[in-house]
């Protein structure tokens, strides 16, 4: 405690020791598939997060700007909705201007951002703990899309989760309604979540947002390959693929996709995977919500919409969630912590 009995604020990593997949088995098994497939984790390297931060400022790709402009704009109704002394848990390192926008006008008392890679994590993390000098900031190594405990410092704190960036939409929606289980688990009872939602609109709107004219997604597209040439020792040849994407109507969701112009074969890791002339490698969906389509999925979560803030065009979606379910497990603490991990080890098998 400081002498005016305020409590010192404090920066403590909070390390679960997520384990990490696999990437050669995940890859391999994708490519393996009668339909080609590759998580679009394997998008973002060093290259390909910086392609990412320019797409957020095309000026095809809405996304960003027009959920920044609502975050912005509604400052004061979030601070109001969000309350007081809050452990504000961001789902992603935090690096953004969202994050930065969400602190200043919420002032939590503590600030958790979860990531699994630890680097970034720690670089993003110190960076807001210098630029807010009132926040006490506890950073979690942990892999976001499984439940995990939160640091000590959270206990007795009221929790809101923030998943900004329609990070969602690439989840298939079942696997959306599991995280979102996991993220109510997190938060526990009346725990909270703002989450950032693309809406359903013209399919001419999406299709220029993965289609923009400098070619920007298509080098990010096109760029997975070239991380798997470097992760994996393949030898794919880039000019050897066309980018394509475009909005399935039918299902709600932009579809990304590889597609090889010649009929050839690809050397990954010592196993050889041959396509056709025009067969596909499937790298993204991004599925796009009506609003009550996403409060469904998050009800089957125990989440109800409690807010929600959108911009004038209805492009894009802030909700605020609550877990009106039953009692989560939200443990704390890094013994328990250790344990959880440790058990979901052994589960896993490793
Ligand atoms: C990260 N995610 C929300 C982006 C999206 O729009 O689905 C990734 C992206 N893919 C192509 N452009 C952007």
């Amino acid at each position: 405690m400081s002498p005016s009995g305020q409590r010192a604020r404090q920066f403590r990593l909070h390390d679960l020791r997520p384990r990490r997949p696999d990437a050669r088995a995940e890859v391999l098994a994708g490519l393996s598939r009668q339909t080609k497939a590759v998580p679009p984790k394997f998008f973002y390297d060093a290259a390909g997060s910086r392609l990412f931060d320019a797409i957020t400022r095309l000026p095809e790709y809405y996304l960003t700007r027009v959920e920044t402009g609502i975050l912005r704009a509604n400052r004061a109704a979030l601070a109001k909705a969000v309350g007081a002394d809050v452990c504000l848990i961001e789902y992603g390192s935090g690096s953004s201007v969202k994050s930065r926008l969400l602190l200043e006008s919420c002032r939590p008392a503590l600030y958790v951002p979860v990531d699994i890679s630890l680097e970034h994590l720690l670089a993003s993390a110190r960076g807001i703990f210098e630029e807010f000098d009132w926040l006490s900031v506890c950073p979690a190594c942990a892999d976001y899309s499984r439940p995990f405990t939160l640091p000590a410092a959270a206990q007795g704190l009221p929790r809101m989760g923030f998943f900004p960036g329609s990070s969602i939409g690439n989840f298939e929606p079942a696997r959306a309604a599991s995280f979102l289980a996991g993220v109510a688990e997190v938060v526990g009872p009346r725990g909270r979540l703002i989450v950032g939602v693309d809406l359903k609109k013209d399919a001419d709107v999406l299709d220029a947002a993965y289609n923009d004219a400098a070619g920007t997604t298509r080098a990010f597209n096109l760029n997975m390959l070239s991380h798997l040439n470097h992760a994996l020792g393949a030898n794919f040849q880039l000019d050897q693929f066309e980018h394509v994407a475009a909005y399935n109507e039918g299902d709600g969701r932009v579809e990304m996709h590889l597609k090889s112009v010649t009929a050839q074969t690809v050397r990954v890791d010592g196993a050889d995977i041959a396509f056709r002339a025009g067969e596909r490698i499937h790298t993204e969906n991004s599925y796009k919500y009506a609003p009550e389509e996403f409060f469904a999925l998050a009800a089957e979560a125990g989440f109800v919409p409690r807010e929600r803030w959108q911009d004038a065009r209805g492009y894009f979606m802030v909700a605020l969630l609550e877990n009106a379910g039953v009692e989560g497990r939200g443990r704390l603490d890094g013994s328990a912590a250790a344990e959880t991990e440790a058990a979901r080890a052994a589960a896993d098998g490793g």
